[in-house]
């Protein structure tokens, strides 16, 4: 109770202090509220304030993920979308899988600041866990697609990511005999139709989760689930440090933007193909001409409305998994949770006092802390208490190419 009406507190400053520090242009009457134009920087705070909701504990993950009703689970499309996750052959050249940047061994994800891209390509951001993403409202970064199943083609097609085409893909399943049957099983298909291969994609998906870590046992009744240090860190988490705001519910995520002041990736200042990626992704998603040319930062979730109040914001990542998945933030800018606890501490700076390329949209509700070095240790035993063990799955043998006529019936055909 205690931590909530803190967290109550702390966001009710954090709007006055927006109102009081922007260059806001009505004369305010503040008995009247204020009802003038904010200026944007005020407005960010002011949005992200209504959205924090401070209130909302943190819950158990429920054991069943969501389903949409035109994708319903059953074991054989889990089975062959398994297949497909693993499988090189969705995408350009054969050689990149969903697996190759979601690697099980790599919290599912690729152990790089930014991901490895399609053959040639660095990508822009970093690969993010698939572990959960059946719990999310939308997938990516900026949450900018709404569902797996939508999710999957634009990984397959993207640029730097798969970069296969529709047909290809398509004629590449139907030269595979096990596919045709499992097809042909699983959606009635006569020949494998690519949509599909995504909808099975994501029922695999749905499989991976993870409901039995150290803070589900705790929030279900275990009390002794959570060390004494982790529930001093619980404590910090809901109070002093205030991650709760946007840190909550059961997937510790509000799943809403902010910009916390990641820094801009240093690969982009070292690494020509990084850059490239950087401006052919601004192009590809339809950016001013301006921010084409001048951008130094990744514009996040400005892309979802072209809205400039969004430049720099990313949907808050659940905390889940996260023992397995550094360096974490969209571009990767940290390397262990002690980095990200001290960054925040700092009020989103990191070491060498770097913070987003967009200030004017940094939330309000990032501000130096004040922990200690106890304190600090506290917060990252119990972050690792939102992971339980690490998932792990060997690379399923794929099926085989077959010719789609033997020599004997193309002989046979000719006649
Ligand atoms: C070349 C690397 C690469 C490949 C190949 C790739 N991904 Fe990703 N994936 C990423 C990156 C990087 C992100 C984050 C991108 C962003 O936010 O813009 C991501 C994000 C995702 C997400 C969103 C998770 C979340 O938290 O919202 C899902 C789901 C996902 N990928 C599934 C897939 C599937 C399925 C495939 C195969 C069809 C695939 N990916 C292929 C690199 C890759
Ligand atoms: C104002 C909302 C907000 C608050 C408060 C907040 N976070 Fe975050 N957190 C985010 C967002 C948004 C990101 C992603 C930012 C990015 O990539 O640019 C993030 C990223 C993270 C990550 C990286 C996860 C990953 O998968 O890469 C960790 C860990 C984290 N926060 C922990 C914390 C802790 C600990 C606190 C309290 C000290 C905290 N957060 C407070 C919104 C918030």
């Amino acid at each position: 109770m205690k931590t909530l009406i803190k967290t109550g507190a702390l966001l009710s400053a954090a709007v006055s202090l927006a109102v009081l520090s922007g260059c806001e242009s009505a004369s305010a009457d503040k008995s009247a509220g204020f009802t003038g134009k904010l200026s944007p920087v005020s407005q960010t705070a002011v949005d992200a304030n209504a959205s924090a909701s401070g209130n909302a504990p943190l819950s158990p993950l429920p054991d069943s993920v969501p389903v949409p009703p035109d994708n319903k689970q059953t074991e054989a499309k889990i089975a062959l979308g398994k297949l497909l996750f693993f499988d090189p052959r969705l995408g350009g050249d054969a050689s990149v899988s969903c697996a190759s940047c979601h690697d099980p061994s790599q919290g599912w994800a690729w152990a790089e600041d930014l991901s490895r891209g399609y053959p040639g390509t660095v990508h822009w951001r970093n690969s993010q866990s698939i572990i959960n993403s059946g719990y999310y409202p939308g997938s990516f970064w900026a949450n900018s697609v709404p569902s797996l199943e939508k999710q999957a083609p634009s990984a397959a097609k993207g640029g730097v990511a798969g970069n296969g085409e529709n047909d290809i893909m398509e004629s590449r399943l139907a030269l595979i005999p096990e596919y045709k049957k499992r097809f042909k099983e699983v959606f009635g298909d006569k020949t494998p139709l690519i949509g599909n291969a995504w909808r099975a994609i994501a029922s695999f998906e749905r499989t991976l989760t993870q409901t039995d870590t150290p803070i589900d046992r705790y929030l279900k009744g275990d009390k002794k689930a959570l060390s004494e240090q982790q529930l001093r860190g619980k404590a910090l988490f809901e109070g002093k440090a205030a991650c709760i705001q946007c840190h909550n519910g059961a997937l510790a995520s509000n799943m809403e933007f902010y910009n916390i002041g990641v820094p801009p990736s240093k690969r982009w200042e070292e690494d020509g193909l990084a850059q490239i990626t950087f401006r052919f992704e601004l192009y590809g998603k339809g950016s001013t001409e301006e921010l084409y040319r001048t951008a130094k930062a990744d514009p996040g979730a400005y892309f979802r409305g072209k809205n400039r109040w969004d430049l720099g914001k990313f949907r808050t990542p659940s905390l889940r998994y996260t023992m397995y998945t550094a360096p974490y933030m969209h571009n990767g800018a940290f390397y262990t949770l002690e980095e990200v606890v001290d960054f925040y501490n700092k009020g989103g700076f990191d070491e060498d006092n770097r913070t987003t390329g967009w200030p004017k949209t940094k939330s309000k509700l990032i501000k130096p802390l004040g922990l200690s070095d106890n304190e600090k240790e506290d917060l990252v035993a119990f972050l690792e208490a939102f992971s339980g063990d690490e998932i792990l799955m060997d690379k399923p043998e794929l099926p085989e190419y077959a010719p789609m006529f033997t020599l004997d019936e193309l002989k046979e055909a000719k006649k």
